[in-house]
This record gives structure tokens, C-alpha cells and sequence, in this order.
């Protein structure tokens, strides 16, 4: 088993230990601070998350195939953007939320260097098995925890990305109060989540349709204004059909 000893060994610096279980354990090779907790599951697709099959054909096959139909952008083409969400740059501390088995965690832990730090975390044992096995010792901490109720100390980031998952956690909401939490003055946020396309009545058969699998559509507006309703600034979004890019910066303090 790989354990990723050098990032993993800083993160206990950003832990607030009222958030934290006394003994994590990190014998997977990734931080755990839920133990034998399960994540909250509200639906199929957040079931198919946790098994052992879809982290092994996620990165190769799945992800790719579902990133060009909802957003018309090769992975590649999907780091590119989050890279200039981000604005990742040496030193920076970033939070990959809901990192799956890490396919974008790996880009942004190059983009930070040995002075950054990137963590990745996530709530599926299966996923983040998959992550530590995938990435080069050292280069990123995963941590296996709740996107709803964070561990890390205030202002611990100056950057999150959280793709492809907003619309799979049970209460993204929550998620959105923990990622402005998490943001350190100046912080950057970019969101891949689902979007309503075209005119009425469709948003409302999306939505409906989004219910039955557990997922949550959210409105054109509706991260935007979320995002600015927490404080955040330069909030602004791009729609890709069924899919949404989000960005917003926290204020330089
Ligand atoms: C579709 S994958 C996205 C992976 C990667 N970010 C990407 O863009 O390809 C969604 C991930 O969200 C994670 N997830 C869902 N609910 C979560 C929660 N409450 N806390 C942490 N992770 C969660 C799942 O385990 C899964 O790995």
C-alpha cells in the first residue's frame, strides 16, 4: 500500500480538532476521519460511487464519456478550465472536494509544487483507495470525510474545486457554507455541477427527472447567487447545456 507520507503528514496542521474524530486513522493510505461511518446516500447514482467497479473504469472511460456529453470538453480540456478557475499558483493550498479517485487532484498537486499543499477529499472508501493507489507518494493528502461537514480549520484554502459532485451530496448547500468557510481571504472557487437548460416547462421535468436518481439540477441562477448570498465576489457562470461552470473569489481581507 502507498501512503502519501509527506502531504499527508501536513494536514494535521489545517485539522480543527473540534471537527475531527480524536483517531483518525490513515492505515489506507489516506486520512480517515469518518471510521466505519457511512457517507449519506440519497440515490443511485451516490450508490454507485461506493462500489469497488466504478473507481477502476471512472478515470479511463467513465468521466471522460459523461464530461464530453454534459459539457462538450474533453478531460483535458476540463483541467484546463479548472486550472484557470483556480488560479493555482507554487505554495498555494488546495482543496479538491469530492475528488473521486483523483483525476484532477494529481493536476493541481503539479501546479502547487512542493511548497503547496493539495488535499483530496472524499466520502467513498472504494474512490479514494483507487486515489492513493493512482498518485505518486507524497505528491497529495486524501482524506476520507464528510463535504457537508468539513474538518479543516476556517480559512485553511486558497483554493477548492469541487466538479462533478455538488449535485450527488445530499445537502449541497451545506457543502457551499463549508467551501466559503474553508476559503482563505482572496480564496478562489470553481464548481462543474448540473444546470436546467432551455425554457419552461423543462427545467421542472429536469429537476423531477434529477429527483428519481438522487441528483439535484440546479437552476441557471442558482449557484451564483448562492455564492454571492456567502459574501463571495466576481461570481459568474458558464453554461454548457446541461452542465455549469462556477467560479466566485472570496474577499482579499
Ligand atoms: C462523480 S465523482 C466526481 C469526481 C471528480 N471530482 C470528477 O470531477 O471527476 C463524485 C464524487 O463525490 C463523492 N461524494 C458524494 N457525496 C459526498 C459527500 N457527502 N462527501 C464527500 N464526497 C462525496 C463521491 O464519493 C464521488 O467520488
Amino acid at each position: 500500500m502507498t501512503v502519501a507520507a509527506d502531504a499527508l503528514t501536513r494536514v494535521p496542521e489545517l485539522i480543527d480538532p473540534a471537527r475531527a474524530p480524536a483517531e483518525p486513522s490513515t492505515e489506507r493510505g489516506y486520512l480517515d476521519l469518518m471510521g466505519g461511518a457511512a457517507p449519506r446516500v440519497e440515490g443511485p447514482a451516490q450508490r454507485l460511487m461506493l462500489t469497488r467497479l466504478l473507481p477502476v473504469i471512472y478515470e479511463r472511460w467513465w468521466r471522460p464519456a459523461w464530461g464530453r456529453v454534459l459539457t462538450g470538453t474533453s478531460a483535458a480540456g476540463e483541467r484546463r478550465i479548472a486550472s484557470q478557475l483556480l488560479e493555482l499558483g507554487p505554495g498555494d493550498r488546495v482543496l479538491d472536494l469530492a475528488c473521486g479517485p483523483g483525476n484532477f487532484t494529481r493536476d493541481f498537486a503539479a501546479s502547487v509544487g512542493a511548497d503547496g499543499l493539495c488535499v483530496g477529499l472524499d466520502a467513498s472508501p472504494t474512490m479514494l483507495e483507487r486515489a492513493v493507489q493512482d498518485t505518486p507518494t507524497g505528491e497529495v493528502a486524501f482524506v476520507r470525510a464528510d463535504a457537508m461537514a468539513l474538518p479543516f480549520r476556517d480559512g485553511s484554502f486558497d483554493a477548492v474545486c469541487c466538479f462533478a459532485a455538488l449535485n450527488l451530496i445530499p445537502d449541497p448547500y451545506a457543502t457551499l457554507d463549508e467551501i466559503v468557510r474553508v476559503l482563505a481571504p482572496g480564496g478562489r472557487v470553481a464548481l462543474l455541477t448540473s444546470s436546467t437548460a432551455g425554457p419552461p416547462p423543462l427545467p421542472t421535468l429536469e429537476r423531477l427527472a434529477g429527483r428519481l436518481t438522487g441528483m439535484h439540477v440546479f437552476g441557471a441562477g442558482e449557484l451564483v447567487a448562492a455564492l454571492e448570498g456567502r459574501g463571495l465576489m466576481d461570481a459568474r457562470r458558464r453554461g454548457n447545456g446541461f452542465a455549469q461552470f462556477v467560479a466566485a473569489r472570496s474577499s482579499p481581507g
